[in-house]
């Protein structure tokens, strides 16, 4: 693992400390450390931190008041943003996108920005309620594409 490692540290120099952080070695949510950034009255952010824990992931959460620099910056698209933005692996998880997906995502690497499920639909992960739940997509995408990564 050390020399491995290593090589990869050096590789992935120029792309960042969550590129490293990841390792290389699997996907599994116990190597993988997210940085959320959240406002802090943010109840279903919160929710969807717990779901991320209970996978295995280890959260870091950041609370700012105004998360529309950070998205901005990001490269979030307009329509697909939501509550709360996220940082793993390299890539941006936008709203409440299952845990499950985030791995996929980790373990395949495609080419893309990141995850996004806009808005914040009943019955996804921190957005439980009582009654039905709505359909929702989860979408990967990037600066001039995107795609239906996930269908709930
Ligand atoms: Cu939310
Ligand atoms: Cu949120």
């Amino acid at each position: 693992m050390n020399v491995n490692r290593r090589n990869l540290i050096s590789l992935a120099a120029g792309l960042g400390a969550s590129f490293v952080t990841l390792g290389i070695t699997s996907a599994s949510a116990a190597s993988a450390s997210i940085e959320v950034t959240r406002s802090p009255s943010c109840g279903c952010c919160s929710a969807w931190v717990a779901h991320l824990r209970q996978a295995g992931f280890s959260v870091e959460e950041k609370l700012v008041d105004d998360l529309a620099p950070l998205k901005a910056r990001l490269g979030v698209p307009n329509d697909l943003q939501s509550c709360h933005t996220a940082m793993v692996g390299g890539y941006v998880i936008e709203g409440h996108v299952p845990a499950q997906e985030i791995l996929r995502v980790l373990a395949e690497r495609p080419t893309a920005t990141g995850l996004a499920v806009a808005g914040m639909p009943v019955g996804s992960p921190g957005m439980e309620m009582a009654g039905p739940s709505e359909r929702y997509d989860v979408v990967l995408f990037g600066a001039n594409a995107r795609q239906v990564f996930a269908r709930y």
